[in-house]
C-alpha cells in the first residue's frame, strides 16, 4: 500500500509546507492578543519554556511518528497508533482525535481566513473606513459578520461571498494534491509571506516616537513591554496554560497535521533538522514579525500597554481587524499597508488551513481506499455544511465553543497520548533511534529524558490543573448567557457526531482489512 502514496517533491518543499502549516493566523492575530492580555514580558518566559519543553519535542515526535506511519501506508493517527509496536486494538480509536481536531479547527479557521481576504480587498479598493474611529471600525466588522444591521452591510452577503471564494481556493489546492497543490502553494506563499512580514515590521519599527509630546509612546518602550522579563506573574497558572496553548496552536503540534505531512516523507528523509527548521521559522514569524507589528503599533497609537490591553480585551480579533486599520489610517500610504497586512494574513491562513484539511483526505484515501476526487468532494460537502453554523451563529459563541474543544483541549489531550505512546509504549530507545534515521543533525542528548519524562509530565500537569480549575464551570457553561447555551450545545453535538462518524469509519475500515487478511 505504501508505494501508492505520494511523496514530497523536495526537502525544502516539505519544510516550507510544515512551516506554512505552523505560520498562520495564530502567529499574527492570536499571539499578539495573548501576549498583551497576559502582561507582555510576563508571558514570554512561560512561552519560551513551553517552546523548549513541549513544542520542540512534540515536533520531533510527530515528524518521526508520521514518517514511520507513512512507511506502513498510514497518513493519520488511527493507523499510525495501531501499527506502533506495543499498542493494543484500542489505540486506533485514540487516534481519531488527530483527524477530528484539525477538522473542528478548520470549521471556523476558514471563515476567519475569509475575513482577511475581504479586508485585503476592502483596503486596496479604499472601502475600509481607515480615517474613522474605533467605534466605526468595530461597527464595520460587526456589520460584515452580520452581527448588526448597519450602513456598511445589511446582511451576510459579502461575508458569504468571500467565504465561498476562500473555500474554493482551499479545496482547489487540496484537489491538486501534495506536490501539485500544497507544496506549490507553500513554495510561493511562504517567501511572499516572509517578505510582507518584514516590510510591515520595518514600517512599524521605524515609527520612532510619532507624537513628540508623548515621548513615552515610542517603539523602544513598546519593545520593552514585550521583551523586559516580568517575573511577578510566574505563579499564575493561567499564564502558563495560555502560553502552552499558544505554543501548540502556533506550531500546529498536537493537532494531527504534522503527522500527516510527515507521512509523505521517504524512509531516510531527515526529520531532526527539518523539524527544527520548521519550528524556528514559525518562531521567527511569531515573535520577531508577529511581535513587531501589532504589539508596537497598538502600544504607540493606543496610549501604551493599557490602551493595547483594552483593545485586546474588547474582542479576540479586534487588534487585527479593528486596531490595525485605524493605525494604518494614521500613516502615509495607509491603505496600501493595510492591504498588505490583510494579504499577509490571508497567505498565512491558507497555508495553514490546507494542512487542516489534509488529515481527513489522507484518512479517506489510506484507510477507506477512496480516490482523491471522491475524498475531496465528500469532504468539501461535509465541511461546507459544518462551516455554515459557524458563519450564522458567530454571535452566539458557536465559534468560541469549537475553538475551545478543537483549538485548545484536544491539542493537549492528543499530544499527551502520542508522546506517551511514543516514549513509553514504543519505547524511548527505539524512538530515539528512529528519530536519527537519516538525520542531518544529532538531537542534543538532554532531549531523551525530556521526551520521556518532562514533556509527558508537563502535559499531564497542565491537564490536571485545567481540569481542577475549569472543567466543571466550563462543562456547565457558567457565565454564558442562557440564550447562547443552545448554540454552544449545538457545537458540542456537532463535534460528537463528527467523532462518532469517524469512530464508525475506523471500525469499518479495520473490519474490512481483517476480512481481506482472513481470506
Ligand atoms: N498553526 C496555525 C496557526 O498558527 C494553525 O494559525
Amino acid at each position: 500500500m505504501s508505494d501508492k502514496r505520494e511523496h514530497w517533491g523536495s526537502k525544502l518543499g516539505v519544510i516550507l509546507a510544515v512551516a506554512g502549516s505552523a505560520v498562520g493566523l495564530g502567529n499574527f492575530l492570536r499571539f499578539p492578543a495573548k501576549a498583551v492580555l497576559n502582561g507582555g514580558g510576563a508571558f514570554m518566559i512561560p512561552y519560551f519554556v513551553a517552546f523548549l519543553l513541549l513544542g520542540i519535542p512534540l515536533m520531533w515526535v510527530e515528524w518521526t511518528l508520521g514518517r514511520m506511519g507513512g512507511q506502513r501506508g498510514h497518513g493519520t493517527a488511527p493507523g499510525m497508533f495501531d501499527k506502533l509496536d506495543g499498542t493494543g486494538r484500542w489505540a486506533k480509536y485514540l487516534g481519531i482525535i488527530g483527524i477530528l481536531g484539525p477538522f473542528v479547527i478548520l470549521i471556523y479557521y476558514m471563515y476567519i481566513e475569509s475575513w482577511t481576504l475581504a479586508y485585503a480587498w476592502y483596503s486596496f479598493t479604499g472601502h475600509l473606513p481607515f480615517g474613522s474611529g474605533q467605534e466605526e471600525m468595530k461597527a464595520f466588522l460587526s456589520g460584515y459578520q452580520g452581527l448588526v444591521q448597519n450602513n456598511y452591510f445589511s446582511g451576510l452577503g459579502p461575508a458569504l461571498l468571500f467565504f465561498g471564494l476562500t473555500f474554493l481556493v482551499n479545496f482547489f489546492f487540496i484537489y491538486k494534491g501534495l506536490q501539485g497543490g500544497i507544496e506549490k502553494l507553500s513554495r510561493y506563499g511562504m517567501p511572499v509571506l516572509l517578505g510582507l512580514g518584514v516590510i510591515l515590521a520595518i514600517r512599524v519599527l521605524t515609527l520612532g516616537t510619532p507624537d513628540i509630546s508623548l515621548p513615552e509612546l515610542s517603539v523602544k518602550n513598546a519593545l520593552g513591554f514585550v521583551w523586559n522579563p516580568d517575573f511577578s506573574q510566574l505563579t499564575s497558572a493561567k499564564v502558563w496554560i495560555e502560553a502552552a496553548g499558544q505554543i501548540f496552536f502556533t506550531l500546529s503540534v498536537g493537532i494531527g497535521v504534522i503527522l500527516t505531512y510527515a507521512s509523505y516523507l521517504r524512509k531516510r528523509d531527515d526529520v531532526a533538522l527539518s523539524g527544527l527548521t520548521a519550528s524556528a521559522t514559525n518562531e521567527f514569524c511569531e515573535v520577531i514579525l508577529g511581535g513587531s507589528i501589532v504589539i508596537p503599533a497598538a502600544f504607540i497609537f493606543l496610549g501604551g500597554s493599557a490602551g493595547a490591553l483594552s483593545a485586546a480585551q474588547s474582542g479576540t480579533f479586534n487588534l487585527g481587524f479593528v486596531t490595525m486599520p485605524l493605525i494604518f489610517g494614521k500613516i502615509p500610504m495607509g491603505a496600501l499597508f493595510s492591504g498588505l497586512w490583510f494579504l499577509l494574513l490571508f497567505i498565512a491562513g491558507i497555508t495553514s488551513s490546507v494542512s487542516l484539511i489534509q488529515p481527513a483526505v489522507s484518512f479517506l484515501e489510506d484507510e477507506l481506499g477512496w480516490g482523491r476526487r471522491r475524498s475531496v468532494m465528500v469532504l468539501g460537502a461535509v465541511s461546507l455544511l459544518a462551516c455554515l453554523p459557524a458563519i450564522f451563529f458567530l454571535g452566539h459563541g458557536f465559534v468560541d465553543e469549537l475553538d475551545f474543544w478543537g483549538g485548545t483541549l484536544f491539542l493537549v489531550v492528543f499530544a499527551a497520548i502520542e508522546i506517551i505512546l511514543f516514549a513509553w509504549v514504543f519505547g524511548i530507545n527505539r524512538g530515539w533511534q528512529e528519530m536519527h534515521q537519516g538525520a542531518r543533525i544529532r538531537i542534543p542528548g538532554i532531549y531523551k529524558p525530556i521526551i520521556k519524562y518532562v514533556t509527558p509530565a508537563y502535559l499531564l500537569i497542565l491537564l490536571a490543573v485545567w481540569s481542577y480549575q475549569q472543567f466543571w464551570p466550563f462543562i456547565a457553561m457558567k457565565g454564558i448567557a442562557p440564550a447562547d447555551r443552545p448554540y454552544m450545545w449545538g457545537a458540542r453535538i456537532l463535534i460528537f457526531l463528527l467523532g462518532a462518524t469517524l469512530a464508525a469509519m475506523v471500525a469499518r475500515a479495520w473490519r474490512k482489512k481483517k476480512g481481506k487478511i482472513d481470506k
